[in-house]
């Protein structure tokens, strides 16, 4: 095996992402040495490089989703062993700012968090999940009395799978990539109606995921609640907030019946007020190594290779770029302008030139 490989360094702080030679880590204790077949995108990545956050430790290498095969294994890894197909979360330490990240030929990464992928699942489609995965599930399921979440029994436990049926869900964002995991997980937890906000081109394949109902995402903000409201019949006992703009949350929470639970994905802006019966609001939080997310994780991190080939869970479609890890400015130049709709841009890093 080469010593040397290629990654996607952030040079500093708001500075230039250039791809160049650097030298292949070693596994320490607990980790697994990935050679990574797929990266995925996500918006997390061009914030950091465009708002310098998250991270202060430079050179950097970012990029929060992988996929690919262990070639090596550190010392008390017993879970895996070489040849095992893995994905897994780029490893953000919000106390150090730093990061090690995904956009690399090679990396390592916790052993503990990773998460085994079934032979029916490409490692393209397999670096869809890390990062949004758990994003959608973590805030739903989460038991820890600390963290925030609305504390649903979980589909995977033997008890949770359609417990929740006659109960009323709403996704806003439904086609985007946390949306369509929680279209999935709403619909293994039972909840009817599922009604999703998307672009109508999108309809039909939300609904193949769970959605009973796909309501268009551009309406102006008073018709589509009325129409959420219409066809939903009622407040929704949950509304999952995928985009949490402050006018997709002040939506949100409006459609969130008393004692509901709204979640959102980034900061709540300033939300309803007194308005009767106390409506829930939780942040979701996807980092698998965030305190409070341990137990959650590994419960998920379980079941999640048997979800997948049942096909009860499905990973987002995808679109590959071109140019290996030279594909990523401009793959995150199209998410940063808006450009990706309903499917997750994917960097194949062992084809970079
Ligand atoms: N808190 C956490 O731990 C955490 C973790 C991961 C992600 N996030 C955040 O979650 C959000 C979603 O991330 P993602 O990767 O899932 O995004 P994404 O897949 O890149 O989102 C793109 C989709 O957003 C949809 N969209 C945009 N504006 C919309 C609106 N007003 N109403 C409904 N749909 C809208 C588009 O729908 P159409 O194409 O159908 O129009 C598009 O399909 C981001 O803000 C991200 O930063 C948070």
């Amino acid at each position: 095996m080469p010593s040397q490989q290629k990654a996607l360094f952030l040079d500093s702080r708001q500075g230039s992402l250039t791809v160049r030679e650097t030298d292949k880590p070693t596994p320490g204790p607990g980790e697994l040495l990935v050679k990574v077949e797929a990266a995925a995108l996500n918006p997390i990545d061009w914030m950091i490089q465009a708002f310098g956050v998250f991270v202060e430790k430079y050179p950097a290498i970012i990029g929060s989703d992988g996929a690919g095969t262990v070639v090596a294994v550190g010392e008390g890894v017993t879970a895996y062993a070489v040849s095992d197909r893995v994905a897994f979360q780029g490893t953000i330490d919000p106390v150090q700012k730093t990061i090690k990240g995904t956009f690399a030929q090679y990396t390592t990464t916790p052993a503990k968090f990773a998460m085994k992928i079934p032979a029916n699942v490409s490692p393209e489609s397999a670096a869809t999940m890390p990062c949004t995965l758990p994003t959608a599930a973590t805030v739903l399921y989460n038991q820890d009395e600390s963290s925030p979440s609305v504390k649903l029994t979980a589909p995977w436990s033997e008890s949770g799978k359609g417990k929740y049926a006659g109960k009323r869900a709403l996704v806003l964002g439904g086609s985007s990539s946390v949306g369509q995991y929680v279209i999935q997980f709403a619909r293994l937890s039972g909840f009817s109606p599922i009604i999703a906000t998307a672009s109508p081109q999108h309809s039909d394949f939300l609904k193949s995921l769970g959605a009973t109902h796909v309501v268009d995402r551009n309406l102006p903000s008073e018709t589509l609640q009325e129409e959420v409201t219409r066809i939903g019949g009622g407040p929704f006992d949950l509304v999952y907030d995928a985009i949490s703009t402050a006018d997709t949350q002040a939506v949100g929470y409006a459609l969130t019946g008393p004692n509901g639970d709204f979640v959102v994905v980034s900061p709540a802006v300033a939300l309803g007020g007194d308005d009767g019966p106390q409506k829930r609001v939780h942040m979701a939080r996807g980092l698998l190594t965030l305190p409070g997310n341990d137990v959650v994780g590994a419960g998920l991190l379980a079941a999640l290779p048997t979800l997948l080939e049942s096909g009860d869970i499905k990973p987002n479609r995808t679109e590959v770029l071109s140019g290996g890890l030279n594909g990523i400015v401009p793959g995150l130049e199209r998410l940063k302008s808006k450009q990706v709709s309903g499917t997750k841009l994917v960097v194949l890093p062992q084809e970079t030139v």
